[in-house]
């Protein structure tokens, strides 16, 4: 008989959230509410095979999140919502052939791994032990009732006023001797104000058949479930402080935490410095020395040592190399890079686009599918014209090569090494080694132009030379 499993009610409807999205779905920050039960499980050691989400009103989006996130981990239905009771009879198959269950209701996720490793010991020990909380307003939590060493659950709907004022609550996480709950699961019956299966009535009948009831008592910021918009606005405010502590510990220096936004993936150094409204988002590495200035928002962005990110830039699923600069205000995206000693300036986009060592495309700019080698430098102004409709091109720029202002590169084109555009160039053929491609027409002077077209206009002279 295989240790200990862990069931997670996701099943509910969530109707409090007022959402078409399940409930469980919601996210606090950038991750669905049941992300963080599950990787709680995993901190605290269960394993992967060991845990099961029972998933019902908006199952197939549930189910299909988790196939992605937790491939690993079991899925079972509920397909009828009749309670939480009826919803842990109903994962049977699942935990009947373990010692022990931990019962943890998806809407809780704030939990501690080492809070959940105390409940899983408490499984040795009760036959059913239940964490609690001291809950600030006890709303619509199920009350707790001590009976000398016997404990037992009221929901609010089915309490009485005197119970009511009960401040001591449950939080909805449960240990349980399998053998115990396999004695009453089939006792527990829906004759309460919400016709409903409550696993909370498991208590009580544990209490009628001599089986043994603990409770211990947490945090009530650990324990807080959600059920409403605004529940979830509270949780991810913990958690996003939770997290910004986490990083003051390690070193990074946050110069105003109450407006610092990081994702619960990211991974950051020591000697980082975060400027006011700054969000990193995703799975983003943000290593030793880096300056993120003001604004700039970071997805999924590998930051290397001591690059600085000016102000204002937006980073996503992209790579900046040691000692590279950004911004202000640059865009730079899909699988671009910004290799050592490189800069992407002021309105500069970079899309699936290689910047070379010391190279620098200082202002204006928008380079799609481009590469460019070590040591270029762009003027200001210049694009790839990387679309033509069908399909995406791509431009190649060698090294050592000067970009006049405003080139338009019509790709797919190449550039050899140590090349030249004349400035407002469209270049569309190849330009090879050591040449200057100019691509422009030539000027032309139209001499006292500005005299004639005066004496024209205001003095009804002849009509000078260029006018209509
Ligand atoms: C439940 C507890 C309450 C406790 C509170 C803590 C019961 C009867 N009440 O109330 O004592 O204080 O949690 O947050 O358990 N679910 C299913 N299938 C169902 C019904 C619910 O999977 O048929 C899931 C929900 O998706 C949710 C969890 O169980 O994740 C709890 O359900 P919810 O309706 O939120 O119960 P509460 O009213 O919060
Ligand atoms: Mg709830």
């Amino acid at each position: 008989m295989k240790d200990l499993c862990v069931l997670i009610m996701a099943a509910g409807k969530g109707t409090r959230m007022k959402s078409a999205v399940p409930k469980v779905l919601q996210p606090i920050l950038d991750r669905p509410i049941i992300d963080y039960v599950i990787n709680n499980s995993l901190s605290a050691g269960v394993s992967r095979e060991d845990i099961c989400v029972l998933v019902g009103s908006g199952g197939e989006l549930v189910e299909s999140h988790l196939r992605n996130t937790f491939p690993d981990i079991k899925i079972l239905w509920q397909h009828e919502q009749l309670g939480t009771g009826h919803a842990v009879k109903t994962a049977l198959e699942f935990w009947q052939n373990y010692e022990s269950l931990i019962v943890l209701n998806g809407d809780v996720p704030l939990m501690k791994p080492d809070s959940l490793k105390n409940l899983i010991s408490a499984s040795k020990q009760n036959d059913c032990t239940v964490i609690t909380f001291m809950a600030e307003n006890p709303g619509s939590y199920g009350r707790i009732l001590h009976d000398r060493h016997k404990i037992s659950i009221i929901e609010f709907k089915d309490a009485n006023e005197e119970q009511r004022k009960i401040h001591e609550v449950n939080a909805g996480c449960y240990a349980f001797k399998v053998e115990s709950l396999k004695k009453i699961i089939n006792l527990i019956k829906n004759d309460n104000a919400q016709k409903e299966y409550y696993l909370t009535d498991a208590l009580g009948l544990m209490n009628e058949n001599n089986l043994s009831t603990g409770a211990f008592i947490l945090p009530e910021e650990e324990t807080q479930g959600i059920n409403t918009q605004s529940e979830l606005a509270k949780a991810s405010k913990v958690m996003r402080e939770r997290i910004l502590t986490r990083w003051l510990n390690e070193g990074v220096r946050i110069l105003d935490p109450e407006t610092v936004y990081i994702s619960p993936d990211s991974e950051l150094s020591s000697d980082v410095v975060i400027m006011p409204n700054v969000q990193i988002w995703g799975k983003s590495k943000i290593s030793k020395g880096v300056y993120i200035g003001s604004g700039s928002i970071l997805k999924n962005a590998v930051i290397h040592e001591n690059v600085n990110i000016i102000a204002y830039a937006f980073i996503e699923n992209s790579e900046l190399k040691e000692n590279s600069k950004a911004g202000p205000f640059c865009y730079i995206r899909d699988n671009s890079c910004l290799e050592k000693n490189s800069f992407a300036g002021k309105f500069v986009e970079l899309k699936n686009s290689r910047i070379g060592e010391n190279s620098k495309v200082p202002h204006l700019s928008y380079f799609g599918d481009a590469t460019l080698g070590h040591d270029v430098n762009i003027g200001a102004g210049s694009i790839t014209c990387n679309y033509d409709g069908v399909h995406k091109n791509k431009t190649f720029i060698g090294d050592n090569c000067f970009i006049g202002s405003d080139t338009m590169f019509v790709a797919p084109v190449e550039v050899e090494n140590n090349a030249a555009t004349a400035a407002g160039s469209v270049i569309t053929q190849k330009i090879p080694e050591n040449a200057l491609g100019v691509g422009r027409a030539r000027q032309t002077n139209i001499k006292d132009w500005s005299l004639n077209y005066k004496n024209f206009h205001v003095n009804k002279t002849s009509k000078p030379e260029g006018e209509k």
